[in-house]
């Protein structure tokens, strides 16, 4: 028996708060569990580095990204799991050789099998969330952007992104995922994360942007590299990376599929996303994704981008 647990990759925007404890400790508390029963653990986690919302905090910060990830991974991220006394395997940072050589290779297969196309666009984009926002995900502003649409998460308006770029053909998995949900009712929990989910894939999915033109700090499309990867493309490629994908097949059989513990807030990526990605790549569907709640200051997620860490 092998059990795989990750937790999500954190932006290394700022140092670490004790909500990024709380998902680690619970990984780890699992990851003991199961070690002690004798089954083949692993524990991952890890940095996400690139995309813009870690270019402009370094720029803000007067340094390079190269730099300011670095200085945070080694002075804040890797000593908060000896604080915490966790126990993982692995840490993967998305800038390693290891971590890009997969992607691209992930990437490529894709591309190959017809996955992936051309296409100009326009879309609403928060950059705290790295992420594509439709009218639903926004919420009427307060204060200083009072009479304007904000994301509901971070509290500020969108940007418009306008750009060519390419593009994953997610909205031909509706009904796979469909069918993954209905047939695996214990894939995504809790029951309340998962009916969320289900209803918003049951709502019809847009193809989904996965590349940028307009900055370069990210890993280059293959076959293209005026273009960077999506960085969300790029995070969630880690849980697979790290375990050999695409280079060590005797490990990636070991280890995978792997049971993610996430954030609510992006349970999304994980378990409709993610699993497409799977599908297209023709690699087996994660054993779990389990969505758990925020710990809250003033009522609201805490948060580095709110500068609300404990
Ligand atoms: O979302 N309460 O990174 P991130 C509980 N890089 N958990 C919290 C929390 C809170 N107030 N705030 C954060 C990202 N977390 C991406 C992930 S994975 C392929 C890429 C936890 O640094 C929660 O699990 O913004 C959240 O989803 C995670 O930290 C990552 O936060
Ligand atoms: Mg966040």
């Amino acid at each position: 028996m092998g059990f795989y647990v990750t937790t999500p990759i954190f932006y290394v925007n700022d140092v670490p708060h004790i909500g990024h404890a709380y998902n680690i400790v619970a990984a780890d508390a699992l990851a003991r569990w199961h070690r002690m029963r004798g089954e083949d653990t692993w524990m991952l986690t890890g940095t996400d580095e690139h995309g813009q919302k870690i270019l402009r905090t370094a720029t803000a910060n007067d340094s390079t990204p190269e730099d300011w990830t670095d200085r945070l991974v080694e002075t804040a991220w890797k000593p908060n799991l000896e604080v915490l006394n966790v126990a993982n395997d692995d840490f993967i940072r998305t800038t390693e050789p290891r971590h890009r050589d997969g992607v691209q290779k992930f990437l490529q297969r894709l591309y190959d099998s017809g996955y992936i196309y051309y296409g100009e666009f326009e879309a609403e984009y928060c950059v705290g969330c790295e992420e594509y926002k439709t009218s639903t995900d926004l919420v009427p502003g307060q204060g200083e952007y009072e009479g304007q649409q904000v994301c509901s998460i971070h509290s500020r308006p969108t940007e418009t992104v306008k750009e060519a770029n390419y593009f994953f053909k997610l909205s031909e998995f509706q009904d796979r995922l469909l069918e993954l949900y209905d047939s695996r009712p214990e894939y995504v929990q809790p029951a309340s994360v998962r009916n969320e989910l289900r209803s918003f894939i049951a709502a019809g999915l847009n193809d989904l942007s996965i590349s940028r033109s307009t900055f370069d700090w990210g890993i280059k499309v293959p076959w293209d590299e005026k273009h960077v990867v999506y960085v969300w493309f790029d995070a969630l490629l880690n849980y697979i990376t790290a375990i050999g994908y695409g280079e060590d097949d005797e490990s990636f059989e070991r280890r995978w599929p792997g049971n993610h513990i996430v954030g609510k807030d992006i349970a999304r990526f994980h378990a409709v996303i993610w699993p497409a990605m799977q599908m297209a790549a023709g690699i087996e569907i994660s054993e779990r994704v389990y969505g758990h709640g925020w710990l809250l200051v003033g009522g609201e997620k805490m948060s580095k981008s709110k500068a609300t860490g404990i």
